[in-house]
């Protein structure tokens, strides 16, 4: 067979979380109102409630924060925020903000309840920061005017307007700019079914026939990532005119998921890599963040946004005070016995593996603080 995945880099891994250049059909899959977004009920809910009560008193919806790993529908949420409450979206990101007045310029252009998206919010500068305060708090700039001792600062009235945030890296972001959103959303890793829907209708708009074994093989194996799922649908198009079939069906997802190297768990190489090194060199951990990037060879942040949830939120891997450890499940995945020394320490250890909830930021913050990054 051919190998379909010899990029082994994030950038063009198949089952990467980050954008890649073959995403760009993503716009026009894009969706617009809260119907043809699927799942992250718990936010959507939320959210609703809060768009139904400002529409109805007429004011600008409270700033918004949303994180959570890439992939996962922060811009797209971003998008229908802005359409639901009927207003134009202005779009902007942290690292392009340089100065302060190009911050003030963004902020002036805005009209009453507009949005202004924030991408990577925790990459804006400090500088850029303490404008956004009072525009946040207040509705309002500080400008300083003329230079030396004829300075002086005049107070500019900004338009009520909404700031949604997004970023991948909640813990990154400064406590005086977090305290400013009035809502914090975490959005999740998807179950299989709502993929599943969202697979039926891009299929259904990018013209691709597939049937429900094939969106079924395809969905639990996106690491409950929406971006990744596209992608994948994408690549088994490819294999069904590779094939001579006209329709996804289960043995041309079988055949191209085979191709790609991942494993009926949703595992690609470079996952299970991650896990032989834990289990072989670490003999199943404890081993910190940076001990482990260096022996894969792979990122730190890499590991820690991109890799980690799902192998966390899957019971593959755990994480103790001490370090990240392999669960049984683990070895039991990859064929391999736990070593003795391994199963003693379990039995000292907490074993059950924390699950991603819908945690609070600070909860998630101290966890990450407390957590193993030596
Ligand atoms: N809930 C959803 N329902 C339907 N499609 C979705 C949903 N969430 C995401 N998508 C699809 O996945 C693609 C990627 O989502 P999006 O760009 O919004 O992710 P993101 O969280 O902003 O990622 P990044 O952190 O890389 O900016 C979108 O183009 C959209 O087509
Ligand atoms: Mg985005």
């Amino acid at each position: 067979m051919m190998n379909f995945n010899e990029h082994e880099n994030e950038e063009e891994r198949v089952l990467g979380r980050l954008r890649q250049p073959g995403d760009n059909e993503e716009k026009a899959l894009r969706p617009v109102t809260f119907e043809e977004y699927s799942g992250q009920t718990k936010v959507k809910t939320n959210l609703k409630i809060f768009i139904d009560a400002a529409r109805k008193r007429g004011e600008a919806l409270d700033h918004v924060l949303l994180y959570g790993p890439p992939g996962l529908g922060k811009t797209t949420l971003a998008g229908i925020i802005a359409s639901e409450m009927g207003v134009a979206m202005h779009i902007t990101t942290g690292p392009s903000i340089e100065k302060a007045g190009d911050l003030a310029a963004l902020l002036t252009n805005l009209n009453e309840n507009e949005v202004l998206f924030i991408d990577e919010i925790h990459r804006l500068n400090k500088n850029v920061e303490e404008v956004l305060y009072p525009a946040m708090e207040d509705y309002c700039l500080d400008l300083m005017i003329g230079k030396g001792p004829a300075a002086r600062s005049v107070r500019l009235d900004l338009p009520r307007f909404t700031l949604v945030g997004a970023t991948t890296r909640a813990g990154m972001l400064s406590a005086p700019l977090r305290d400013r959103f009035g809502m914090i959303h975490r959005l999740e890793l998807y179950e299989t079914e709502d993929l599943m829907e969202i697979l039926k209708r891009d299929a259904d708009l990018l013209g691709i026939a597939i049937n429900d074994e094939g969106l079924r093989n395809i969905a639990s194996r996106s690491r409950g990532t929406p971006r990744i799922a596209i992608r994948l649908l994408k690549r088994m198009r490819d294999f069904a005119s590779y094939l001579e079939k006209d329709t996804i069906d289960k043995e041309v997802s079988d055949y191209g998921l085979k191709a790609l190297d991942i494993d009926e768990l949703g595992l690609d190489a470079v996952d299970r890599r991650l896990l032989t090194s834990i289990a072989d060199i670490f003999k199943g951990g404890p081993v910190g963040l940076e001990t482990l990037a260096a022996c894969t060879g792979e990122d730190p942040i890499t590991i820690e946004d991109v890799y980690e949830p799902f192998l966390l939120q899957n019971g593959f891997l755990h994480k103790t005070p001490r370090g990240r450890m392999l669960t049984l499940r683990a070895f039991e995945h990859l064929g391999l016995t736990p070593p003795p020394s391994f199963i003693t320490g379990m039995k000292n250890a907490e074993t059950v593996p924390p699950r991603y909830e819908n945690i609070s930021i600070e909860d998630w913050q101290n966890s990450e603080r407390n957590g193993d990054n030596n």
